[in-house]
């Protein structure tokens, strides 16, 4: 790697410009409490932080933080602390798919801003890991990420207790009487019992992982339970390392390429990842300059099972994955169906960071040869309801569902489903399929309303699932069978937006296809006659993000894509 002084420092451009210019800059900085010392010929590093307390997941950031500070003074660096926005999965509504690129734009603009050398990235709470990945890779420079850590299990009674996943299938036996209000009460303190992102193989899990395989966090981070001491060593690990980053000029462009999406791809099968994880990952390859497909993520594409026993498709937590070898442990059994070759941040390649790695429980990380689901973790499905693509996480659907036929029931909203979803007049029974729409990137920016609900008297006759299909997102810790990101989205007059009540759906998961049988000649006459429903979205950013989000098979994200690569004039002014 190219070794840099530190009259090559992009800082110095601010602190040791001649004149006014400079003067002012080394005036501020000295209001601020520091002298030269602290700051002449060292890497400027900001620690971008999100940190806040409508965040619990990164409740923890702001102690931190200070870790990451002492990790770069240590090392000879200048650290800078800077707050970006927060997106905390459960306060913020609709959504925060609508904000992700709205944190990568912070990110991006910040860095490119200010007196910055190398950037230490602190998230884990869903999309703040896309979200600040995004705007790294615009700007490219010398990036490190620190993940928040997984929360300790959650315990009730005996039972394990999964975010997300098990509030959602315990709220289903409350239902079914088989609970009481106050059992179900005394869940809501068992549940999340630390700082840290949701612990089953959510969103959260799979993407901070992914940030691991791609090479942007030291290896072995992206497990570690965020209460646990070593997670402290990992943060202050990466305020050192990141100063050497600046040294040896170690930017995202010098270890992101097609191989490491590739590995992400294939890791993502063996962990059973969320199903959000495509969207980001092509959102992220795409600011690369790299190709990445949806039909990529089938799982017939990288014949690699799953081996993560870790809800929703399995049976343990993120702490349980920590202690029986981590994302080490499961890279190291699969090792023949990854690229070794490749680094990342520490500039060591695959074969050396996964020496010494070992599984210890082969419950939780299961042998090649007794996986948790044999056939993947997702698959990608076509037919003319989405002709651009949409997928499911048949790991965590019901078998006897995976092909099924049955009469639409649609919504036009969430606030519909909810409002009729036990309503007589529907006539659900277990052969329905529930199609929900105008939730895409366009019409709501992609909530996780994906997993409706399912009606009461259902419930209390045992029924546990059915066929559910939309052009939004679910949660990573939802399960069902459920269809999802179906592309091109209503909003846009996407085939979802012609089904009629009654319509028979054919889901078949073997052959890949979704479809709804209708002819061709009664689709026409539908769409003729369809009109644009949306109401106008509130806000700018809304309607910025309407006015140019991509669909969810090329990412959602508002970027105009570089025709090639990663852009490089990004020296700044100041
Ligand atoms: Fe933060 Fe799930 S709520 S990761």
């Amino acid at each position: 790697m190219p070794q840099k002084t530190s009259a090559d420092l992009r800082s110095a451009e601010w602190f040791t410009a001649p004149g006014l210019r400079g003067f002012i800059h080394r005036e501020r900085i000295a209001q601020a409490g520091y002298s030269r010392k602290d700051y002449e010929g060292r890497p400027a590093i900001g620690v971008f932080s999100t940190w806040s307390e409508l965040n619990p997941c990164h409740i923890h950031f702001r102690e931190r933080a200070e870790d990451v500070k002492r990790g770069i003074w240590a090392a000879g660096g200048f650290p800078l602390e800077v707050p970006c926005m927060s997106l905390g999965e459960p306060f913020m509504k609709p959504t925060t798919m609508l904000y992700r690129d709205l944190l990568a734009m912070e990110v991006e603009e910040n860095l490119r801003a200010h007196p910055l050398d190398g950037v230490v990235l602190m998230g884990g709470c869903d999309k703040t890991t896309p979200g600040m990945l995004m705007g790294a890779i615009s700007m490219d420079l010398p990036t490190i990420f620190v993940p928040s850590g997984p929360m300790l299990s959650g315990r009730w009674r005996g039972h394990p207790l999964g975010s997300g996943t098990d509030a959602k299938r315990w709220h289903d036996e409350l239902q079914a009487g088989k609970i009481t209000p106050a059992q179900y009460a005394e869940m809501e303190t068992a549940g999340a019992r630390s700082a840290g992102h949701c612990q089953t193989m959510g969103t959260a899990s799979t993407m901070t992982s992914l940030a691991e395989v791609l090479g942007f966090t030291l290896p072995g981070s992206a497990s570690i339970p965020a209460p646990d001491s070593r997670h402290r060593h990992m943060a202050s690990a990466c305020g050192r390392r990141i100063v050497e980053m600046v040294w040896e000029d170690r930017k995202p462009s010098t270890f992101l390429n097609p191989a490491a999406f590739n590995n992400a791809r294939v890791v993502l099968q063996a962990l059973g990842g969320s199903t959000n994880a495509p969207i980001h990952l092509i959102a992220m390859a795409k600011r690369a300059g790299i190709t990445l497909e949806l039909a990529d993520f089938d799982a017939r594409k990288t014949n690699v099972p799953v081996l993560a026993n870790i809800k929703p498709s399995g049976a343990y937590l993120m702490e349980d994955f920590f202690h029986a070898g981590g994302l080490l442990g499961l890279m190291h059994r699969i090792r023949d169906a990854l690229d070794l070759s490749l680094n990342g941040v520490n500039g060591r390649n695959w074969q050396e960071n996964l020496e010494g790695a070992e599984v210890f429980d082969d419950d939780v990380i299961r042998p090649l040869d007794r996986p948790v689901y044999s056939r993947g973790g997702l698959a990608v499905l076509r037919g003319n309801l989405a002709p651009d693509g949409c997928i499911i996480k048949p790991a965590a659907a019901s078998e006897h569902l995976l092909k099924h036929r049955g009469p639409a029931i649609v919504f036009e909203s969430r606030d519909d489903a909810f409002d009729r979803i036990n309503s007589s007049d529907l006539n659900i029974d277990a052969n329905s399929v529930l199609v929900l729409r105008n939730c895409g990137p366009v019409g709501q920016g992609m909530p996780e309303w994906g997993m409706l609900p399912l009606p009461e008297n259902l419930i209390r006759a045992g029924v546990r699932d059915l066929v559910r299909i939309s052009d939004t997102r679910m949660s990573g810790t939802h399960f069902g069978t459920v269809v999802l990101h179906a592309a091109p989205e209503a909003a846009v007059g996407g085939p979802l937006a012609l089904v009629e009540d009654g319509d028979e759906i054919e889901l078949d998961v073997e052959s890949r296809t979704l479809t709804l049988h209708v002819s061709d000649g009664e689709l026409a006459r539908r769409r003729a006659a369809w009109r644009p429903r949306q109401p106008k979205p509130k806000g700018l950013w809304r309607t910025l993000y309407a006015d140019r989000v991509s669909q969810a098979d090329n990412g959602a994200d508002v970027q105009a894509y570089p025709e090639k690569g990663i852009p490089t004039d990004e020296t700044g002014s100041c």
